[in-house]
């Protein structure tokens, strides 16, 4: 596991967008296409912007999301809305090239649906992944038992709104081959902290034994001192 403390949000959104190009370059050259799995959060939607101007190759690209928030498609706060304004509405991606979850239709239809669509797209190259300043990622919210077993969840009364929402689990999430986490600012470092000393928490389940890079920016390192609240 790589951590990579940088100087600010910025440095990380450019790191992370390198990063991306460089596990698409690699996926391209290997097995001919670059299976993605986005994820929601500020940190990550600076990250999209950036990969926006630099990546020419976008008939390789496939781009799935590792949660999804129970609104209507069109909602602005929906993650697929999010990627879309930062990302795939700029570049020439087909329609077909882009998987949204189908939350829309209630978190239990929709879980249902997509972990048929993430079975058979799995391994992917890389998930994308925020943490919460609880130790979320995607929307696997601490104190809830993860299955090992499980591709896609339905979430409910979610910590964070709206309180319905639909998860990779845990098994759809590590099926890649590699796991990029994304943490800024100074409300990550207390659950940075715990992950580093090996607390229970999603995001350490998540990354457990896997190809992980962390990139933080120094708030958010825990290294730095106590949290500011
Ligand atoms: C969501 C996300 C969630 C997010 C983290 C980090 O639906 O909000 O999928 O898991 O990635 O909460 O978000 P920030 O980068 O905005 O702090």
């Amino acid at each position: 596991m790589a951590w990579r403390v940088l100087a600010d949000a910025d440095a990380v959104a450019l790191a992370a967008a390198r990063l991306m190009i460089q596990a698409a370059a690699e996926a391209i050259e290997q097995r001919g296409r670059f299976r993605l799995v986005l994820a929601g959060g500020r940190t990550p939607e600076a990250a999209y912007r950036l990969l926006a101007h630099q990546v020419s190759d976008w008939a390789r690209w496939e781009c799935y999301f590792g949660d999804e928030r129970c609104l209507p498609a069109d909602h602005a706060e929906r993650n697929s809305q999010m990627a879309e304004r930062a990302l795939l509405s700029r570049v020439p991606l087909a329609p077909g090239q882009v998987h949204p979850i189908a939350a829309e239709r209630g978190a239990e239809e929709a879980a249902a649906a997509y972990a048929r669509i993430i079975r058979a797209a799995a391994p992917f190259d890389l998930v994308l992944l925020g943490v919460g300043e609880d130790g979320h990622t995607a929307s696997l919210f601490p104190g809830r038992p993860l299955d090992p077993e499980a591709w896609v969840i339905p979430v409910h009364d979610a910590p964070k709104p709206p309180p319905d929402r639909v998860s990779l689990g845990l098994r759809g999430l590590q099926s890649s081959r590699q796991l990029l986490v994304l943490a800024t600012g100074a409300g990550k470092r207390e659950a940075l902290r715990g992950w580093r000393a090996g607390a229970a928490l999603p995001i350490a389940q998540v990354c457990r034994d896997r190809r992980v890079t962390l990139l933080l920016d120094e708030a958010a390192d825990p290294g730095a001192g106590p949290a500011v609240s």
